[in-house]
């Protein structure tokens, strides 16, 4: 939980831990000294935050895309906001008038966990699409309680794709055969949930999409190995799909407290100019506390700073797409 728990206070409303005949969460409500961005965790404060966030974009439908936009958000970096990034972005997405497939191509499956899809041992998965050539249409799921957002997820058996892909025939380019196989026409968006990595599953998301989108962690060693990134970007756009590009960059887990983190802002948008969205996702714990409940933070704590960021980055992204034929 985000708390603040004063320390030293002197002016009679904060009490310490330890001496609060109560001794328990009350302390949490205590409102944070001016200039300390804490999110303040009651009900009656998520309420707040929630009607503040409705009231400030009224707005409840973005424009859709002339065609599906296919996006892989990929950086073989562990741990950048990959996952939180697609889920939310998806969801965003979804909630404003879009059509959105999630594609959980981690074998790791955390996209599929956050998104409440249920796996047991026989669950069906990308890897049966990938490997055993299912369609998407039988795989995707819709996703609870959001209209609109589809998933198809991922289990453990994707965690051998890596090898048993490499004797197949067409081993790159298994997952754009399947999206070819599968009317995409009736979707605005498919986002592709990348492992760290950048091995051929990885590989055959940048086939299958037109767009990549990279989440960049706000801390040291944030452009490390992205230069490999990037090489991989234009081997494959080289190679096997010539459309490929770099669309969108977005700076993750940003604390602005700190000055390493403005510095890394500022070198990113340095290196790539317009690609990065203004939005900057702050670190926040309810985004980290979503998963756990088979949930986005756009439906855990809607008012919370992680989630109106997220939802301030999936507007960016959706105005910046062709609009017109479906609108
Ligand atoms: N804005 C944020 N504020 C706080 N925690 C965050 C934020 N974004 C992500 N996290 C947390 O950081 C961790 C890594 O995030 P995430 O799983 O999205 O990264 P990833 O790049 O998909 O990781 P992997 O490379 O393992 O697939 C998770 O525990 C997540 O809940
Ligand atoms: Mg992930």
């Amino acid at each position: 939980m985000n708390s603040f728990v004063p320390q030293n206070q002197s002016d009679g409303a904060h009490v310490s831990r330890e001496t609060a005949p109560w001794g328990d969460t009350d302390l949490d409500v205590m409102a944070p000294p001016p200039g300390i961005d804490v999110e303040v965790d009651t009900p009656i404060a998520r309420a707040a935050r929630a009607a503040m966030t409705v009231r400030g974009h009224g707005d409840d439908t973005w424009p859709r895309p002339a065609e599906c936009r296919i996006m892989s958000v990929a950086n073989q970096k562990g741990g950048v906001g990959k996952t939180t990034t697609t889920v939310n972005i998806a969801v965003s997405l979804a909630m404003h008038g879009n059509r959105v497939l999630v594609v959980d191509l981690d074998p790791q499956g955390n996209a599929s966990t956050a998104l409440g899809m249920e796996r047991g041992a026989d669950s069906r998965s990308i890897y049966h699409c990938l490997v055993e050539d299912e369609s998407i249409r039988d795989l995707a799921r819709p996703v609870p309680d959001i209209p609109g957002l589809w998933c198809v997820p991922a289990t453990i058996d994707l965690a051998g794709a890596e090898i048993e892909l490499v004797s197949l025939v067409a081993r790159e380019s298994r997952l754009k055969r399947a999206f070819a196989a599968y009317d995409v026409s009736d979707l605005d968006y498919i986002l592709i949930d990348c492992p760290p990595s950048l091995g051929l599953l990885t590989v055959n998301a940048m086939v299958a999409c037109d767009e990549v989108m990279i989440p960049i962690q706000c801390e040291y060693y944030a452009l490390e190995g992205l230069g490999q990134l990037l090489r991989n970007v234009d081997l494959v756009r080289s190679h096997l799909n010539p459309t490929l590009d770099i669309s969108t960059i977005l700076l993750t887990m940003y604390d602005g407290r700190t000055r390493l983190a403005s510095q890394v802002a500022d070198e990113v948008r340095g290196h790539f100019g317009d690609l990065v969205l203004s939005t900057l996702v702050p670190r926040s714990v309810r985004v980290s506390e979503a998963p756990s409940y088979g949930q986005s933070v756009m439906t855990y704590d809607p008012g919370s700073t992680g989630a109106v960021a997220y939802m301030e980055a999936a507007r960016e992204i959706a105005h910046r797409a062709k609009t017109g034929a479906r609108n």
